[in-house]
């Protein structure tokens, strides 16, 4: 995806590239909203990480987005700092589209916050990364994220028969909601503000 970029920022939000450094606030999040979490993010129901291990992780997802392979956004609120979620644009899905994943923080739920990061998101997928489509996937009994995204103009185009297992062992169907390049400015998602910088902190959008 070029330009890349690492700093998006919307009325209430910050999203930007996680670097290593945001990992005691990164943990502090993750703990307070694991049991919240732990139903669909395989993640969260695994032991609490210590420290080092999110600080590992970071380092990782830092490399994956420097290469252009992944990339993991941490979502931190403009006026404390503090993290208020996770979201990524991931390539996995094939050339010329891209997914969007997404987490938000227990105390935050509900306020609109995944709405407006997957439609910076989206913004970004196709202003600047040029996309054909961008999906949105999850597990049929994730009715709190299927409610993301409908609200930003995304179809629901398949249900994909017992292909999830969740993190209790139980297997699922899943959801997948697209949009598509030739919907996307008729779409509430293009009315999300955003601003885009690249590395440097020039504005791409
Ligand atoms: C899914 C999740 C990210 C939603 O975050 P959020 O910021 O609370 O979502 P929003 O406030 O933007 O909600 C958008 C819409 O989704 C639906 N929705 C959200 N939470 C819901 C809930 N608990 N019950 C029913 N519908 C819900 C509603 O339609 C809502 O619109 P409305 O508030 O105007 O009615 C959050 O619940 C979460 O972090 N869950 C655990 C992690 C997870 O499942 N991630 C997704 C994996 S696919």
């Amino acid at each position: 995806m070029h330009p890349v970029a690492y700093r998006i920022e919307t009325p209430r939000l910050v999203v930007r590239c996680w670097s290593p450094d945001d990992a005691p606030k990164a943990k502090k999040a993750e703990d307070e909203s694991r049991e919240s979490l732990r139903a669909f993010m395989p993640w969260a129901d695994r032991a609490p990480e210590t420290l080092t291990e999110v600080i590992e992780k970071l380092r990782q997802f830092r490399s994956w987005f420097d290469a252009g392979e992944d990339f993991l956004f941490g979502a931190f609120d403009k006026a404390s700092g503090d993290v208020v979620g996770g979201t990524g644009l991931h390539p996995r899905v094939g050339k010329g589209g891209l997914e969007i994943g997404y987490w938000v923080h227990a105390g935050h739920h509900r306020k609109g916050i995944a709405t407006e990061m997957a439609g910076a998101l989206t913004r970004v997928a196709f202003e600047l990364g040029r996309m054909r489509w961008v999906e949105i996937r999850c597990a049929t009994k994730n009715v709190a994220s299927a409610g993301v995204p409908p609200k930003l103009g995304f179809t629901h185009e398949a249900t994909l028969r017992e292909r999830l297992t969740l993190p209790s062992g139980e297997v699922d169907d899943a959801l997948v909601f697209t949009l598509l390049a030739r919907d996307y400015d008729a779409s509430p998602a293009k009315r999300i503000a955003f601003t885009a910088l690249d590395a440097a902190g020039r504005d791409l959008s």
